[in-house]
């Protein structure tokens, strides 16, 4: 939630920060603003709306000169997507200017406080009482802008990335760092500041990613030194050099970051497996998981946390750990199990999964969990995220940069590392014959090439888009493995459609959801070959006695769902456990063409944020 981006070196600021606002875009983008030094005075711009809307009040409203300037595209928490309320915030006396990634839980107590001192709000934002505080003690103690920040950090509550920076210090830039990502770009007398390495990827490759509690005074010319914020001692800082190229965060020809992601899984799928499935060997490999075999292997059960699409992961998960490895799985949102006291024990191996490894619930979560004994697992997409440095061990899904909102490569390829931990699992436990085992693992192998087939049912699936876009309701019905992909099906349509759709197991529709069904509800229903084939064939005639529309995901080659459903999407056959990485495509497919053809901005559907580092 919010991208915050900042410059400091030897050329143009704005460019560099325009263009790093545009890709940060997907972290917020309700409003952006900019505020650059050149040398005299801070020129700020902000307004409601997206990046572009910036730059065109930019141009009407300031010179762009400078070599020093901070820029800030918001998902709003505290007030009302405005102008005012926009980023960056000047501090009363106008000499200290911020911008912020996050929340301050205590703003409300700090505000009063600097309200009896004499201080005026303009907006109703956390941040803009960060940046008085800031000033206020930075006045009263007489000290340097980092110091002043330093014991300001100390009094708040939240979450924050900050940069700020000081009219009368036009050398620096102040960082800091609690809860919401924040990495330094290193380059020859110039530094980057961003939420993350895409804003600055074609300058450098070198970063610096701060830890929670650290804050930087990055000096023009001079070596970055990172301090703890609660006792100011110096951290020996590490220099990562970055994996991440230019084309990974670009659209490539695509129209859409979605679009482009959807058709990179046979990709992506290959790549989470590559190096792990050695199929010939009859071996998966995976350290983070060999390392900890005992752990896995002594667990009563598995518990995995997770949010939105990493928890509809999560659920396909349950059925492949119960199915393949007879382990005992519970599956929960982290938001309700980090508020529930829940019973863990010393002897549960908690599993996190998040795309973005900086999902607030999700970590809250994992610390729970951890401070309760428990091995903690994660599952993540973005290397050196949060998640992925708070938890015990892991395995990254290397689906690459995933910028889209609505998640798509981040499942399939989520279930695909679990599948291989369930496999991993199964054979150390016996619970899997040798052969089965290189069976699974061979099938496995054949995903790629098996995406690649379901692709080819885009047209199909845009031109059914287009006989349903106008449906005010959609039903998605599954069973077994497919039942989690229905609520991933209908989740895709809600967010980037806004159209109400919902998810359920197929036989459940007879105890409510059946109420709905009439001829201007389409249903859609994953009827694949194996698993309960004979009920789902039940449903859908149960259905369409109803006089209900039914658009039936089925494999390649059905006959009787074919005569009874109002469209068939074909995907290939494969084991039932891998179902999921073949049906979920069609399904990302419709929710796209429907999203498109709705004219909705699909990459940045409204009122939501890549990834939600607030609760
Ligand atoms: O980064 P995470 O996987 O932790 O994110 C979890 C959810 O916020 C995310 O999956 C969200 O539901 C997506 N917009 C779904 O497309």
């Amino acid at each position: 939630m919010c991208g915050i981006v900042g410059y400091i070196g030897h050329r143009e600021a704005y460019p560099i920060i325009l263009k790093g606002l545009k890709r940060l875009e997907y972290r917020g983008y309700d409003s952006a603003g900019i505020a650059l030094y050149d040398g005299n005075d801070i020129k700020l711009s902000k307004t409601k709306g997206k990046v572009d809307d910036l730059e065109a009040r930019v141009a009407k409203e300031i010179n762009t000169e400078g070599t020093l300037g901070i820029g800030h595209t918001r998902w709003a928490t505290h007030g009302v997507p405005n102008d005012v309320n926009s980023h960056p915030h000047y501090s009363n006396s106008g000499e200290l200017v911020i911008i912020h990634n996050g929340i301050i839980e205590n703003y409300e107590p700090l505000k009063q406080e600097l309200e009896t001192r004499g201080y005026v709000f303009k907006s109703d934002t956390d941040t803009e009482v960060l940046v008085n505080l800031i000033e206020d003690i930075k006045k009263n103690e007489d000290i340097m802008l980092g110091k002043a920040v330093q014991i300001a950090l100390n009094q708040v509550v939240g979450a924050y990335a900050i940069a700020v920076f000081d009219r009368s210090k036009p050398n620096e830039i102040v960082v800091a760092r609690l809860g919401s990502p924040l990495a330094i770009g290193i380059g020859e007398d110039e530094f980057f500041i961003a939420s993350d390495a895409s804003p600055f990827i074609e300058y450098t490759n070198n970063a610096i990613y701060l830890e929670d509690e650290e804050m930087a005074v990055v000096r023009r010319g001079k070596d970055v030194k990172i301090r703890k914020i609660p006792d100011d001692s110096l951290v020996d800082s590490y220099v990562q050099e970055l994996q991440l190229n230019l084309e990974q965060i670009e659209k490539g020809g695509y129209p859409h970051f979605m679009l482009k992601e959807i058709y990179e899984q046979p990709h992506a799928i290959g790549d989470t497996f590559r190096g792990r499935l050695l199929p010939e060997e009859a071996i998966i490999k995976m350290s983070g998981v060999e390392d900890n075999m005992k752990k896995f292997l002594n667990a009563n059960r598995i518990i995995i946390i997770a949010c939105g699409t990493s928890w509809h992961a999560g659920l396909v998960a349950e059925y492949i750990f119960e199915d393949l490895a007879r382990i005992q799985v519970e599956v929960d949102y982290a938001s309700e199990f980090r508020y529930r006291n829940p019973v863990i024990t010393e002897n549960d191996v908690v599993i996190a999964i998040s795309q973005s490894g900086e999902t607030a619930d999700t970590l809250a979560a994992i610390k729970l969990a951890k401070s309760r004994g428990a091995f903690v697992f994660g599952v993540c997409n973005v290397v050196g995220s949060s998640i992925a440095r708070e938890t015990d061990a892991g395995a990254y899904t290397h689906a690459g940069p995933e910028i889209g909102v609505a998640s798509t490569k981040a499942f399939t390829t989520q279930i695909t590392i679990l599948t291989l931990i369930a496999l991993r699992m199964a054979r150390a436990k016996g619970t899997i014959s040798s052969s089965d085992f290189r069976h699974h693992m061979i099938e496995l192998e054949m995903i790629p090439e098996k995406v690649e087939i379901a692709l080819k049912s885009d047209a199909l699936v845009s031109q059914i888009a287009d006989i349903y876009k106008n449906a005010k309701n959609f039903l998605y019905l599954g069973r077994g493995y497919n039942f989690p992909v229905a609520l991933e099906g209908a989740l895709k349509l809600k967010e980037i459609s806004y159209i109400h759709a919902e998810g359920y197991p197929a036989a459940e529709m007879k105890h409510g959801p059946i109420a709905l069904i009439d001829e201007n509800m389409p249903t859609v229903v994953i009827a694949t070959k194996k698993g309960h084939y004979d009920k789902i064939v039940s449903n859908i005639q149960e259905i369409k006695s109803r006089s209900g529309v039914i658009i039936a995901i089925v494999t390649k080659g059905d006959v009787t769902v074919k005569e009874l459903a109002d469209h068939v999407i074909e995907v290939p056959e494969t084991l039932e456990c891998l179902a999921p990485l073949l049906t979920t495509i069609p399904l990302q497919l419709l929710s796209y063409h429907i999203a498109v053809l709705l004219g909705k901005n699909v990459d940045q559907p409204r009122n939501l944020a890549k990834s939600v580092t607030v609760e």
